[in-house]
């Protein structure tokens, strides 16, 4: 790497990206997106569809190549490593679409996804994620005989079971019963809690307003506006972007 890419001291807080860029043929998903999300600090990314939150998620967490731009995790660069190493090095995501084992019981989806980690400490770990979640008496079930919140519940579950420091949530909340959303949320502030960093792609304000401490408004690619819930609420530019939004 030239020396005067690491001319200034490497990032310290658990989440910097700076200057990405994704183009998909002549569409620009991401045009240039600089964000940093301080220690338990929980950051909302709103914007209406197609405003590249979710190509912002993959590029972060690796599943797709920034055309430019850095990101820092920990304050170690993980520029262009692939995926699982970024997963190895402490971040963890859900998916807009839950992603899970359909066809082996919640308790194993979760001990599988320990399978990098605390093999040892799993068994205990998962009891304590299912207890937290909500789903012990599904425990046995097969994922794909959950409702659709709960396969949310168990895929967040599934990020609890490797303890990263920064997890990225895709509408975690998204289309889910006012019941599931509340075990949700209380979940998200017991993690934080216990020391974990958060970026989270919400479309629900309810869910922002409550667990947000900061929010980044995008619209076409672009940060377009950052601040509280009460400084955006009221911002012209976050009004105009969202006359597109679908709810
Ligand atoms: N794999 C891909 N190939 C081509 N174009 C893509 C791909 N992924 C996303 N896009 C395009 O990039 C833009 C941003 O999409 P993205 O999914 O990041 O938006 P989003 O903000 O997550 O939207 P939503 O709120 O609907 O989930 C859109 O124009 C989309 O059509
Ligand atoms: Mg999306």
């Amino acid at each position: 790497m030239p020396a005067s890419r690491d001319a200034r001291p490497q990032p310290r807080s658990p989440l910097v990206v700076e200057g990405a860029v994704k183009h998909f043929g002549g569409v620009t998903a991401v045009d240039g997106v600089g964000l940093e999300v301080a220690s338990r600090e929980v950051v909302g990314v709103i914007g209406p569809n197609g405003s590249g939150k979710s190509t912002l998620f993959n590029l972060i967490a690796g599943m797709l190549a920034l055309d430019e731009g850095r990101v820092w995790l920990d304050g170690r660069e993980v520029t262009g490593l692939p995926a699982w190493r970024i997963a190895r090095a402490g971040l963890a995501r859900t998916f807009q679409i839950p992603s899970l084992f359909d066809n082996i019981s919640v308790r194993d989806n979760l001990l599988a996804a320990a399978v990098e980690g605390d093999w040892k400490g799993a068994p205990g770990r998962a009891g304590e994620v299912l207890e937290m979640l909500e789903i012990g008496h599904v425990a046995d079930n097969l994922a794909s005989e959950l409702s659709g919140g709960q396969q949310k519940l168990l895929e967040f579950g599934r990020v609890c079971m490797r303890d990263p420091s920064v997890i990225l949530l895709d509408e975690a909340t998204a289309g889910v019963h006012p019941k599931i959303r509340r075990i949700m949320l209380e979940a998200i502030r017991r993690v934080r809690e216990a020391g974990a960093t958060f970026l989270v792609i919400e479309h629900d304000m309810e869910m922002v307003r409550e667990t947000c401490d900061r929010i980044v408004v995008m619209d076409a690619g672009r940060v377009v506006v950052e601040g509280s819930f009460d400084e955006i609420a009221d911002n012209r530019e976050v009004r105009r972007a969202y006359l597109g939004r679908r709810e």
